[in-house]
């Protein structure tokens, strides 16, 4: 995996001041962000992310007891100005010492398919080394999607402005770009971080699976790996489109631009913003119609951890196009839109 590494940084990981020892082989990437945040995070830290992030962290960060600070992402991603105004703020209030880490997904995240504008990545590892003044901030890198992308150049990653190896833990799965089922991942860690994290791993599960990690060895030697992310990034960059013509068709005609969407460059989700005052939430009235018309989008709201001074939409849904095949997408988009239409949504 580090040659992998290498290759889309397009730098020697010796560089880096990394070797095959600093990467860590996990149950999924999952695994991970339970397993550095076991590791790091003590009842009343805080974990700063982007608003919206992927809920399934947040939601493991509220066992924890753990509070959530967020910046608020826009279409290049974790602002720079408002991560460095939040610090700010945490600094004067005395909170600093209890920031842990700075939690990120750069790659088509998910919910909103957005990714981090290359100029931010430098400026928010300097941020993260900056404010550690009597402790050290992680930034947690969660390049999932990393490998799905449709158009466009790669970005490089966080960690590859952390040539001392110290600030950033890089994480990324198989599970999107090659097979869900291997439920493998890995992480590139700072080199200290490695015995307590693969202590508790140790005491979770004695070891990923062997037997995936020999076939994945096995697919990437022969080149078969690459072929199947090929097809897969064919595969989905044409569900993707179809989502988006489906989108256009019915809720482009919207006055004002009161439904719009994020097109995405890779990954596998629409980020949909109904018009304002509408609600999505598992209680809505669309939410409701939606399920009786068949179709289910997960709602925006699970993607905001509440906090003072944060304003969550409600208005917002987040639709994936990965499992469904195009005749189910045009179809889900359609049902979207006759449910929307029950509860008053109509083009202007
Ligand atoms: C942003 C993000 N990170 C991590 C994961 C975990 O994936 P896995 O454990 O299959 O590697 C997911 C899965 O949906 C995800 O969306």
């Amino acid at each position: 995996v580090l040659a992998r590494f290498e290759q889309w940084e397009g730098v020697a990981a010796r560089d880096l001041n990394l070797g095959p020892d600093d990467v860590v082989i996990t149950t999924g990437s999952q695994q991970m962000l339970y397993l550095l945040s076991e590791a790091l995070l003590d009842e009343g830290d805080i974990v700063i992310n982007g608003a919206p992030s992927y809920f399934v962290y947040s939601g493991l960060l509220e066992v924890f007891g753990v509070q959530v600070r967020s910046v608020v992402e826009d279409e290049g991603g974790m602002s720079v100005d408002g991560l460095s105004a939040l610090l700010e703020r945490l600094k004067a209030e005395g909170d600093l010492p209890r920031v842990k880490l700075i939690y990120i997904v750069d790659y088509f995240s998910n919910p909103t398919g957005v990714s981090l504008a290359a100029d931010r990545r430098p400026r928010i590892v300097e941020l993260a080394e900056r404010c550690s003044i009597d402790h050290r901030i992680i930034v947690f890198e969660d390049a999932a999607y990393r490998e799905l992308r449709y158009d466009g150049p790669d970005l490089p990653s966080l960690k590859r402005y952390d040539p001392k190896n110290r600030t950033v833990a890089f994480t990324t799965t198989f599970s999107k770009p090659f097979s869900p089922g291997m439920k493998t991942g890995w992480t590139i860690l700072p080199g200290d971080l490695l015995g307590p994290v693969l202590r508790i791993k140790g005491n979770h599960d004695f070891g990923s699976s062997n037997f995936n990690q020999h076939l994945l060895d096995r697919v990437i030697a022969d080149g078969s790996y690459d072929g199947q992310v090929t097809r897969l990034r064919e595969a989905y960059r044409t569900k993707r489109d179809v989502m988006l013509a489906a989108l256009e068709q019915h809720f482009g005609r919207f006055a004002g631009g009161r439904c719009r969407w994020i097109k995405p460059a890779g990954g596998l989700y629409v980020w949909f913003e109904l018009p304002a005052g509408m609600q999505t939430g598992l209680k809505s009235r669309l939410f409701t119609a939606a399920v009786e018309e068949g179709v289910l989008y997960t709602p925006g709201e699970f993607a905001y951890t509440p906090q003072p001074g944060l304003t969550v939409p409600r208005n917002c849904v987040r639709l994936s196009f990965g499992v469904a095949s195009t005749q189910e997408i045009r179809e889900g988009v359609s049902r979207l839109a006759r449910a929307a239409a029950r509860v008053g949504v109509h083009p202007a």
